[in-house]
């Protein structure tokens, strides 16, 4: 139904120039080769739907890695191959990668062992993949480039916003699949099949997912919980009965619903102001998430996810950190207590990013949210001038004191009693009784 021109049309519409030529170059060096070469997966259906997609993943229907070694040496750029699996990376002088992969059929020995590789057609590749709408692939060869090839009624199902299997047991071959329909539908804001829903609900129900290894677990909900809008996929995993596998108490109740929705306005506001890079936004939702389980099974589900002893304490150290401090600010307004910028600035000090938008989000209160965000937005750049030399030059001998002596000074300064550095050094040198 989509003519090759209306793909190369969309190529150009919506992928940067540089992008395009390179696919056109993929395509001659298969002519070389006189390999059929393609385009496939998430690229292709990211196209499709009007999108653009980064990771280009090739197929080439044969020696995926004569192939990638071929156009890296013509092209001046970095291949990694992999022989065992017949895939390679190449790397193009400016960083961009592109995966390569040789159609392949896979045999598993035995669950988890590595697979033997053989050789097999594009359609059997397609086949092996987890939905109808990651199995176009694009033709790049220049006599046919733009051919869109659609086996499993690909095309249909991105029009009808559907996620469905190619077969039946597709999540028994790999229960992340579970997650992934959880994502896709959730991102692309498309509808999982009825039957493909009801082989989830019997995959959870016949226990597949328990043989899901904690780090893929884990993944799976990182790569969740970094979408845009991870709350909805988060009650459509309650509602496939998902979030008993993370952990048996987890649940989603009015508060922590309250909380997830909070901190989607937090991050929002966040990204608004400073670089998405600064902040983990999946750890923000991951505490918010969990934010009702108790201590010992929240140390229970890092376990069964497998993080890392150091993560995990990490995690540990954010969650109570975060609710103590909660707690202070939240006392102090309910005391109607005067607060000074130099008391949330030290309440707040050694917060990362995820916690204060933890707690913005989970605080009830307008004026706590707004003490976090003027440290947030003001306080916590704030230093003072004076260093520990200064105070050398006064003739302290250095100790512990220095710190508490900047700390004053920068509680000064947050308080707007000083200025300027002679005010500061007044301000030491009062504080000394030096005058
Ligand atoms: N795939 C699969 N089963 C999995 C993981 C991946 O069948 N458990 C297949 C999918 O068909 C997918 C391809 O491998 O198209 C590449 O996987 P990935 O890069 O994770 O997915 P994308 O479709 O590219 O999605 P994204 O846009 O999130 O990168």
């Amino acid at each position: 139904p989509v003519r090759r021109r209306e793909v190369v049309h969309l190529m150009n519409k919506n992928l940067p120039r540089r992008v395009v030529d390179t696919l056109r170059e993929l395509g001659k060096v298969g002519d070389g080769l006189e390999l059929p070469v393609f385009a496939i997966g998430g690229f292709a259906r990211d196209l499709l739907l009007g999108g653009k997609n980064d990771d280009i993943d090739i197929t080439v229907e044969g020696d995926g890695i004569l192939f990638a070694e071929t156009f890296a040496a013509t092209h001046e750029c970095r291949v990694k191959s992999h022989a065992k699996f017949g895939t390679a990376v190449i790397v193009l002088p400016d960083g961009f990668k592109i995966d390569v992969a040789s159609t392949r059929l896979e045999f598993y020995e035995t669950p988890g062992a590595l697979p033997t590789v053989e050789r097999s057609s594009l359609k059997m590749d397609l086949y092996r993949r987890d939905f109808t709408i990651n199995t176009l692939a694009i033709q790049l060869n220049p006599a046919n480039f733009g051919l869109l090839i659609d086996y499993f009624g690909a095309y249909r199902d991105l029009r009808d916003k559907v996620i469905r299997v190619l077969h039946n047991l597709s999540f028994v071959e790999d229960p992340t699949r579970v997650f992934r329909a959880v994502r896709f539908e959730q991102r692309l804001g498309f509808q999982i099949a009825r039957h493909t829903d009801n082989l989830i609900r019997n995959a959870v129900k016949m226990g597949f997912l328990d043989k899901l290894g904690g780090r893929r677990l884990l993944n799976e909900l990182v790569i969740i919980l970094r979408e845009r809008e991870p709350v909805r996929a988060i009650l459509r995993m309650e509602s496939l009965g998902l979030l008993g596998f993370i952990h048996p108490d987890l649940t989603l109740e009015t508060e922590n619903l309250r909380v997830l929705d909070e901190v989607k306005k937090v991050v929002t506001w966040f990204e608004l102001l400073y670089q998405r890079d600064q902040v983990e936004t999946w750890v923000v939702y991951f505490l918010a998430l969990t934010s009702l389980l108790a201590d010992a099974a929240f140390f229970e589900m890092c376990t069964r996810l497998s993080v890392s002893e150091h993560y995990r304490e990490k995690l540990i150290d954010m969650r109570v950190h975060g609710e103590q401090m909660l707690a202070v600010m939240e006392r102090k307004v309910a005391g109607k207590k005067p607060v000074l910028r130099s008391n949330i600035y030290f309440w707040l000090r050694g917060l990362s990013p995820e916690v204060l938008l933890y707690i913005m989000a989970k605080t009830c209160r307008d004026e706590v949210r707004k003490f976090v965000s003027l440290y947030v937005t003001q306080l916590r750049e704030v230093t003072c001038m004076l260093t520990g030399d200064d105070l050398k030059a006064i003739g302290l001998p250095p100790g512990p004191r220095y710190r508490e002596i900047l700390d004053a000074v920068l509680s000064a300064r947050l308080n707007g009693e000083v200025s300027t550095r002679e005010e500061e050094s007044r301000f030491v040198k009062q504080m000394l009784n030096f005058v």
